[in-house]
């Protein structure tokens, strides 16, 4: 029996523990870390599962984003991961449609992301360089993916994914 929590301030070096451990060694060098500095990540949509012995097994993180500096506000979805055990069990398909449909409940309309298209596909999201959306190198194009959780979100939307502080003409 599996249950969705939000997190909380409790679960957070459990949290950092299974993103080490499932994530290269290096992965806070990543662009996508510059982006979170500074910034709290979006209260509600970060969620855990842990299992009938309270043991972690998955959580999600978002943070706020914009597209293009001082640009219309994005989620940014991610890091995502699911405790080696527990993988191909539907737990990342679970956390990643329960935050989706709790973003679009709390009125956020854009959701970016920097990973897998084949596995992301099935939740929506599509190549976004492709619609003019760009992301902070060193990232692959090929990997910048993107989701309006509501008919014409993106449209007339493109640029630089910025950091929520930046500053229009920055
Ligand atoms: C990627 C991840 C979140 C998926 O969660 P999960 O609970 O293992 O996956 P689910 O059970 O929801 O889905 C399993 C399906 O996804 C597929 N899948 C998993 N990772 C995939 C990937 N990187 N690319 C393509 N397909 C993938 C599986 O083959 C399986 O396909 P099927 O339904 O056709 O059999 C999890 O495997 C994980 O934590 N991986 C390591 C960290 C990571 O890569 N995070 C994502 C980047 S932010």
């Amino acid at each position: 029996m599996f249950r969705i929590l939000n997190e909380t301030p409790a679960d957070s070096a459990e949290v950092e523990y299974l993103y080490d451990l499932v994530f290269a060694p290096g992965r806070t060098a990543l662009s996508s870390y510059r982006l979170r500095e500074g910034v709290e990540p979006v209260a509600g949509l970060c969620l855990v599962v842990r299992d009938e012995y309270d043991v972690l097994a998955a959580a999600i993180r978002f943070w706020p984003v914009r597209v293009g500096p001082g640009g219309p506000p994005a989620l940014l979805l991610g890091p995502v991961a699911v405790h080696p055990t527990r993988q191909g069990e539907g737990l990342g398909g679970l956390l990643i449609g329960a935050s989706l449909e709790r973003a679009r409940e709390g009125g956020w309309t854009r959701v970016i992301l920097v990973g897998d298209e084949p596995y992301y596909r099935r939740f929506g999201f599509t190549r976004a360089t492709a619609a003019g959306l760009d992301y902070p190198p060193p990232t692959n194009p090929d990997r910048l993916l993107a989701r309006g959780l509501v008919p014409g979100a993106f449209d007339g939307v493109a640029g630089l994914v910025s950091p929520w502080g930046s500053a229009a003409g920055a």
